[in-house]
């Protein structure tokens, strides 16, 4: 990011978890942030932090599964601070499912939530974007998009189709000044991990991931920031080495 420079930044998915410690990095950094999530007055921590930051942080409730409802809070979002410099797509959720208990319900919110939720931003955004002539997508996708584990599918397809979708639009948006970004990192103990009941390495904190993305955007314009590099190593094998390899692995997860 520039530095000494105040961003304005969109950031949906900020009430909790990753999301809500990058708002505090950022309005410590002296940044303007538009926090949003389903119903940000419900947030103790970012009531406090409004009290604190004032005029520098602006709640605006937003339901990505309303598409309707996105086109006007993108609207609304653009005209706050008259114009965004970044736009961080943080909101996800997650529910493992094996295949025999397979729930459609279930599966459709993380459709919605994990990347259709982006599409249904995408329209508005882009045409505010353009008339301005600069800005930044970061899209935070997961080390899950490498590979389908056992269980977490319903989570991890939408998470591939977002990053799928980011490399195809890349080119078009950097042709017009708009920088695409997507982040793949591992494990963090936030409300989603709650529901793992197995050892998850490398697992970080919500604040240590939050300072890392932070930090990562401050040095590197990449298409992909990732971490950690030890689980995505071994993501990576398993994505490049051959289907009767990779399966028979992964049909060692499964619970017995
Ligand atoms: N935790 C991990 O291990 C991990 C690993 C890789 C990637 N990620 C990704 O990192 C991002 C943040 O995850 P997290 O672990 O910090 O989860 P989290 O604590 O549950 O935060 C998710 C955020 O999304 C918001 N949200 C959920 N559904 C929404 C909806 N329909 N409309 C608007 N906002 C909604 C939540 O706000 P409300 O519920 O208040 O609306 C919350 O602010 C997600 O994209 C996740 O997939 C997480």
């Amino acid at each position: 990011m520039k530095k000494n420079i105040s961003q304005r930044i969109w950031l949906v998915g900020a009430s909790q978890g990753i999301g809500l410690e990058l708002v505090k990095i950022w309005l410590g950094q002296g940044h303007r942030v538009i926090a949003s999530a389903r119903h940000t007055e419900s947030s103790a921590d970012l009531v406090m932090l409004k009290q604190r930051y004032g005029e520098q942080l602006q709640c605006l409730n937003i339901d990505v599964a309303d598409a309707q409802g996105c086109a006007e809070q993108a609207e609304q979002a653009w005209s706050i601070f008259d114009g965004l410099d970044i736009w961080f797509y943080n909101v996800g959720t997650y529910h493992p499912m094996t295949a025999a208990q397979w729930n459609l319900s279930d599966f459709l919110k993380m459709n919605q939530t994990n990347y259709l939720g982006v599409v249904a931003l995408i329209l508005p955004l882009q045409q505010h974007f353009n008339t301005q002539g600069h800005g930044r997508w970061v899209w935070n996708a997961s080390l899950a998009s490498y590979f389908g584990l056992p269980y977490g599918g319903g989570y991890s397809a939408p998470k591939a189709a977002l990053v799928n979708l980011a490399q195809a639009l890349q080119p078009e948006l950097a042709e017009q000044n708009i920088q695409l970004q997507i982040i793949n990192h591992g494990f963090v103990r936030t409300r989603l991990t709650e529901k793992n009941a197995f050892a998850m390495p490398g697992l970080l904190e919500p604040e240590q991931a939050a300072q890392q993305i932070a930090k990562a955007l401050d040095h590197s314009t990449a298409f992909e920031i990732c971490f950690p590099w030890h689980l995505r190593m071994v993501l990576s094998l398993l994505r490049f080495m051959p289907y009767s390899w990779s399966l028979a692995l992964t049909r060692k997860m499964l619970r017995t």
